[in-house]
């Protein structure tokens, strides 16, 4: 048989009793309305949706409905929009960026292979001399190609036990060789081992100390282009590594990155610690792209031996010569792996 003729309010009251107490048989017996009375009403309420007209009967704290403990999603999609146009603005402004040389005259570029500064590896005589000749020889510029320190991490944290030199010291170092030790620096990148340390940020505000902002910083790679008074153009395409490996030719990588570039000059990077030049002319580009992968600083290396690796003695670094005023293509640049020798050869051109 049907419930005949139950109010709105009955099955509210039905609602309220149940809730005084712990079951309906005890709501039953305080009130005396019996079980089935306020079992049925109970139920109804539920069916007529009445808890919201209940509620209307008291008045909630504001949090329950508006949740004022959380950023509104419309702020956080307003922020997230500005912070994606802010970060796209500045990757696009690092796309094949320009650097203006002042003068006619040749210039040197020397791309300064993983220094790995605090390492005890670190060839300390050989890279203190390239600092100097990089800080005395007029025309000289210098692009670090990244893995400045060791800034060891993650599980390798444990590595600074096999390491002379302190995490102080060693930030010390880096500070020195990009502020104070004079290498005109015009690019430097970040490698995987200021990933694996988490530096990067502490290298750039070591980049802004001192009020100025000394060098572009980049994570991994650059682009940019090295513009002379006349108009001549060098595209360089340079990245701590390059995609693409094979056993047979080291600057694989370099190689398809010249292939498939935009136009590019010169393709240089390092990280593998091994070095090798390459460069024919591209006839279907119609230039004569410089391949290169510099050896980087860090011999007497424990793991590259456990390996099988052979270390070689020179390509730390390598030097590529500049010349805007060439009459041939292949005239344009000219690597060197002495150093020396290519800084006596720049000077000469530039007499
Ligand atoms: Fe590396
Ligand atoms: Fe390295």
């Amino acid at each position: 048989m049907p419930t005949p003729l139950m109010t709105d309010e009955e099955c509210i009251e039905a609602v309220k009793l149940r809730n005084q107490y712990a079951t309906t048989k005890e709501a039953a017996e305080a009130s005396g309305k019996g079980w089935h009375w306020i079992q049925r009403r109970v139920k109804e309420a539920e069916r007529r949706q009445l808890q919201a007209k209940m509620q209307k009967s008291v008045e909630m704290p504001t949090f329950i409905t508006e949740g004022d403990e959380e950023e509104p999603i419309e702020e956080i999609i307003d922020r997230m929009s500005k912070n994606f146009e802010r970060a796209k603005k500045a990757q696009d402004s690092r796309k094949w960026f320009p650097i203006a040389v002042k003068e006619q005259k040749p210039i040197g570029v020397l791309f300064v292979g993983d220094p790995h500064v605090d390492d005890n590896g670190c060839a300390w005589p050989i890279l203190r001399r390239h600092a100097e000749i990089a800080k005395n020889t007029e025309g000289m510029f210098a692009v670090n190609i990244g893995d400045v320190a060791n800034d060891w991490g993650g599980r390798l944290i444990k590595k600074y036990a096999d390491q002379d030199t302190s995490v102080h010291t060693a930030r010390r170092l880096v500070e020195w060789f990009l502020l104070k030790s004079g290498i005109p620096w015009i690019v430097w990148l970040h490698g995987n081992h200021q990933h694996m340390g988490g530096s990067m940020p502490l290298h750039e505000e070591m980049n802004k100390r001192y009020g100025t902002q000394h060098v572009p910083m980049l994570d991994w790679e650059a682009r940019f282009i090295l513009q002379f008074p006349d108009g001549a153009e060098f595209r360089i395409n340079a990245a701590h590594d390059f995609a693409g490996n094979s056993m047979w030719n080291p600057i694989h990588g370099a190689v398809k990155a010249a292939k498939f570039g935009d136009n590019i000059d010169v393709a240089v990077c390092g990280h593998k610690h091994n070095w090798a030049i390459s460069q024919w002319e591209q006839a279907e580009q119609g230039n004569s792209p410089l391949m290169i992968r510099v050896r980087g600083y860090k011999h007497l290396d424990d793991y590259a031996r456990r390996i099988g690796k052979y270390e070689q003695e020179e390509g730390q670094s390598v030097l590529v010569i500049f010349d805007p005023n060439s009459k041939t293509s292949t005239g344009r640049m000219t690597a060197f792996v002495d150093i020396e020798k290519g800084a006596d050869y720049l000077t000469w051109l530039r007499r």
